[in-house]
């Protein structure tokens, strides 16, 4: 079932383990110099090198037969700095049931998001606050986040610790900081996800961003939202384009997609954490947006409440293949006054940012109003068009989104069925479906 034959690779990895300890042991010099002066123990004295250990921990010994297969994974770490691999176990790659394994590239990829570019300790992690980690993962027909695709780490307050990736799924660590003489290796429960494009985290796992996606269609911008390399999109959930229906869908082009432009932030994936460790690090108390020069968006911090301009802050850090997103309760406006962009510390809702015509039309929006810009997806699941056939062919490949590959025998429908890694990844035991319900997107 999963990678056979491999062993054929192993004088590699030996090959590898040899350059790795090298340049590890000269790491360890100065890791044992620092530590002395510091009186502490010498934790990675006798760290034994990686294929000794993976090999007396039976319960990796699928994620050992992948490396195995796939040294040139290895050859890649950068062997001064040392890393942490997130190891899944054996039933790990039992519950993903169609695990693709034929597809060398895609393999590659996978492994390279399960290694994080350092030694994080997961016992040592701070309860509470969520760091993003870099991982290898840099192929550009993967992910759009030069310095290395993100995992997340939260220590919870249960003191387990918990990957975060790609749609919201979540990976338990099961056994905690295994040293090997490269750093340290993280046992988890479930395979990471390499985070999808905007256009398929949006409508595949987050289905309130609808309105927000229909919205970068309807103005030609999904390709700016969603291939710009590394950076943060503030993403307005449905109720929050409801709200203000009337005047949103009166804007012409032009101005929606200044609107638009406003919710991306260029040149840095942020995460929620850096903004709640404001005092600390997040001086300028504002994001440059992709809206233009002086567009900048406010954020405000109110007890533990976020706000961009006075949108606050639904669910942080949604992992996306160009960085990250943040779900907000409000559209953000470019246009406004810098005093209108400020949260009032003691309104119970902050008003919108947009005003609704005096009169008339009221009875278009509100909760009730169809989401706007829904109808400029692109047709995909919702497709009226299936014969019953293709239609049973499209649920035996997947749970959780039908793959098309045929071509639509409706009228002119865009079918935008998952190709290459979205599809091996959407299979992985439903992640989607389960990303949603434990991160409680509403
Ligand atoms: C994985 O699946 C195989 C075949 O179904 C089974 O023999 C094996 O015990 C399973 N391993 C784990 C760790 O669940
Ligand atoms: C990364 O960006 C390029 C365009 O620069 C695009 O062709 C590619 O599909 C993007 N990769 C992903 C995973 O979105
Ligand atoms: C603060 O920001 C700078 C520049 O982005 C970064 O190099 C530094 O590591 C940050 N410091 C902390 C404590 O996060
Ligand atoms: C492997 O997957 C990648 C992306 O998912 C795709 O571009 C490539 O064509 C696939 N290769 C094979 C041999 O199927």
């Amino acid at each position: 079932m999963l990678l056979g034959g491999g062993l054929s690779s192993s004088t590699s990895l030996v090959a590898f383990l040899a350059v790795l300890s090298t340049g590890v042991d000269a790491l360890q010099g100065k890791r044992q110099q620092q530590q002395q002066q510091q009186q502490q123990p010498q934790q990675q004295q006798n760290a034994r090198p990686l294929d000794d250990v993976l090999a007396g921990i039976p319960d990796l010994s699928t994620y050992y037969g992948l490396l195995k297969s796939n040294p040139d994974i290895l050859f890649q770490i950068p062997s001064l700095s040392g890393v942490t691999l997130i190891a899944p176990s054996n039933e790990a790659f039992n519950k993903s049931q169609n695990f693709q394994t034929e597809n060398s590239t895609y393999i590659t990829s996978l492994l390279q998001y399960h290694i994080i570019k350092g030694v994080i300790s997961a016992k040592d992690l701070e309860i509470g606050p969520s760091i993003f980690a870099p991982t290898l993962l840099t192929s550009k027909a993967y992910t759009n986040v030069s310095a290395g695709q993100n995992v997340i780490l939260t220590n919870q307050h249960d003191d387990t610790t918990v990957i975060t990736s790609g749609v919201g799924s979540r990976s338990t660590i099961t056994e905690r900081d295994i040293k090997f003489a490269g750093g340290l290796i993280q046992q988890v429960d479930t395979i990471l996800v390499p985070p999808t494009a905007l256009e398929h985290t949006a409508r595949d796992a987050y289905r309130d961003l609808t309105g927000f996606l229909g919205a970068l269609y309807s103005t030609g911008l999904v390709a700016e939202f969603s291939t710009t390399p590394g950076v943060t999109i503030l993403a307005p959930r449905n109720a929050a384009l409801q709200k203000i229906a009337t005047p949103i869908s009166a804007m012409s082009k032009q101005q929606l997609a200044s609107v638009l432009r406003y919710h991306l932030i260029p040149n840095q994936v942020v995460p929620a954490s850096s903004f709640f460790l404001g005092s600390r690090n997040f001086t300028s108390g504002a994001l440059d947006s992709a809206a233009g020069p002086g567009k900048k968006v406010r954020v405000t911090r109110l007890g533990n409440n976020l706000f961009f301009n006075r949108a606050q802050l639904l669910q942080s850090d949604v992992l996306i293949a160009n960085g990250v997103l943040h779900i907000i309760d409000g559209v953000l406006n470019p246009d406004l006054e810098d005093q209108q962009q400020v949260p009032d510390e003691r309104a119970a809702t902050q008003p919108a940012a947009f005003n609704q015509p005096a009169t008339g039309a009221q009875t278009s929006t509100g909760t009730k109003a169809p989401v706007p810009f829904t109808s400029s997806l692109p047709c995909t699941t919702e497709c009226p068009v299936p014969t019953e056939t293709e239609g049973a062919q499209a649920v035996a490949t997947t749970r959780s989104r039908p793959v098309s590959t045929r071509t639509s025998s409706g009228e002119g429908a865009r079918c935008t069925g998952m190709t290459g890694m979205n599809a091996a990844v959407g299979m992985m035991a439903g992640v989607v479906g389960v990303g949603m319900q434990v991160m409680g997107v509403v």
